[in-house]
C-alpha cells in the first residue's frame, strides 16, 4: 500500500449495485449527485494539471507571426496575436495553468486603440525597437528584452513608431484566471486614444532608482508604480547578484521584478523573474504549486520537465505546469544564459496555497524519460 492508494481507509471506495446505480439516478433527477463518486477525483492525493510540458521554438513561430501582419488589419483584429496553446487547455486558450500568453505583432507606425480590462496583463519584448505603451496616460517605451506591466483595469494602448520594422513582443495575461472566478470586464476607451502626459517614461524616471520618491506622492495601488524593466540594468542586476553568492540550487542566480514600494510581485496576480544560469551550470529538480511560463532571453539551454527534455534558445517559450518536476541547465560552456519567466505565485501565496519541495531521489535529479 502506497500514501497514495485510493482503496486506502480514509478515501471513498463505495462498491457498485443496482440500488446505488437507481439511487444515483435519482439524485441526478434533482441535480444532486453521491459526493463519494467523484471524491476522489475532485479532491486528488496532489495536484493533477490538465496542462503539459510545451516548447514552442521562436524560429518555428515568428515566421508565422509575421504572416498575420498583411493578413489581419490591428483595427479589425483589436490585437494581432498568434496565442500559444497548451494541448491540455485549449478550452481556456491557456499556456498553462491559468495563464494566457501569446506573441503579438505590430508593424511600423502602427497604434492600437485603447481599452481596459480586468485582466493583468505583462509584456516581454523579443524583437523591434520601435515599441510604445501607454498605461493610464504614462507613455514607456520598450526595447529587445525590456519587461512591462500594463495591471489590470489601466488604460492602455500600445503601438511602433519605428518606421522600419515591426515589433514582436510576448503578452502575459491572466485572462483564464479571470475567467474561473467569472471576473471578467472589458471596455473600449470612450476617446479611443489617451492623450499622454508629455513626460516619457516617467514611472522609471521616478521609481527605477534605488531610493524612492519622497513626500511629494504616497502609492497605495496595489501594483508597482513601476511599469518597465529595460533589459540592461535587469541583466547587469543579476550579473552582480551572481558575483555576491551562488545563487539557488534550483534556479541559478534568480531575481524577481518587484514593486519598488512594497517589495512584492508587480501585480497581485503574477509575478516575473529573471534568472541566470552560469556557463554550463546545471541545476537540481524541485517542483511547486503554481504554473510558470519561461522565455529564453539569452544563451541556449535545456530544461527538463515531468521527465521530458527541452533544448531552448534565445526567443523560445516554455511551461512548466503546476508541480511538475523541473530543471534547468545552460549548454553552453563559455556563455551564460538567462531565462525570463512569469508565474501566477502571488495567487497561490495570497491564497495559502504555495508548496514547494526538492526532488529527494538520483542526487536531486529527475529521470529523463523522453
Ligand atoms: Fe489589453
Ligand atoms: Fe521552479
Amino acid at each position: 500500500m502506497n500514501d497514495y492508494d485510493d482503496t486506502r481507509p480514509g478515501r471513498a471506495r463505495v462498491g457498485d449495485s443496482p440500488e446505488l446505480a437507481a439511487y444515483y439516478e435519482e439524485l441526478a433527477k434533482h441535480e444532486a449527485g453521491a459526493l463519494w463518486t467523484v471524491a476522489n477525483e475532485i479532491e486528488p492525493w496532489y495536484p493533477q494539471p490538465r496542462s503539459v510540458p510545451v516548447l514552442w521554438r521562436y524560429a518555428d513561430l515568428a515566421p508565422l507571426v509575421r504572416k498575420a501582419l498583411p493578413l489581419v488589419r490591428a483595427d479589425d483584429a483589436g490585437r494581432r496575436v498568434v496565442m500559444l496553446v497548451n494541448p491540455g487547455r485549449r478550452e481556456l486558450s491557456a499556456a498553462v495553468g491559468l495563464l494566457y500568453t501569446g506573441l503579438q505583432i505590430m508593424g511600423p507606425g502602427e497604434a492600437m486603440t485603447a481599452h481596459r480590462h480586468q485582466a493583468a496583463a505583462l509584456r516581454f519584448v523579443h524583437e523591434g525597437t520601435g515599441a510604445w505603451t501607454i498605461v493610464d496616460g504614462q507613455k514607456l517605451k520598450v526595447g529587445p528584452r525590456d519587461f512591462a506591466i500594463t495591471p489590470n483595469n489601466t488604460w492602455h494602448e500600445h503601438g511602433n513608431e519605428a518606421s522600419d520594422e515591426p515589433v514582436i513582443w510576448q503578452d502575459g495575461l491572466d485572462i483564464p484566471l479571470v475567467n474561473a472566478l467569472d471576473a471578467g470586464f472589458y471596455e473600449v476607451h470612450p476617446e479611443l486614444y489617451q492623450q499622454p502626459g508629455t513626460v516619457v517614461n516617467s514611472s522609471l524616471l521616478s521609481y527605477a532608482g534605488t531610493l524612492l520618491p519622497y513626500g511629494v506622492e504616497t502609492w497605495s495601488r496595489p501594483y508597482s508604480p513601476l511599469l518597465g524593466w529595460p533589459w540592461e540594468p535587469s541583466y547587469e542586476a543579476l550579473r552582480r547578484l551572481a558575483r555576491a553568492g551562488e545563487g539557488s540550487p534550483y534556479d541559478g542566480v534568480i531575481m524577481e521584478y518587484a514593486n519598488p514600494v512594497t517589495g512584492g510581485s508587480v501585480m497581485p496576480t503574477m509575478s516575473a523573474h529573471l534568472q541566470l544560469l552560469r556557463p554550463g551550470q546545471a541545476t537540481l529538480a524541485h517542483r511547486h504549486t503554481g504554473s510558470v511560463v519561461y522565455t529564453a532571453a539569452k544563451g541556449r539551454g535545456v530544461s527538463v520537465i515531468a521527465g521530458q527534455r527541452f533544448e531552448w534558445q534565445q526567443g523560445d517559450v516554455f511551461v512548466v505546469p503546476s508541480w511538475a518536476w523541473h530543471e534547468h541547465a545552460n549548454s553552453d560552456p563559455g556563455e551564460d544564459a538567462c531565462l525570463f519567466s512569469f508565474n501566477d505565485f502571488p495567487v497561490m501565496r495570497s491564497l495559502g496555497m504555495y508548496r514547494e519541495e526538492a526532488h529527494p531521489d538520483n542526487a536531486g535529479h529527475q529521470p529523463v524519460l523522453s
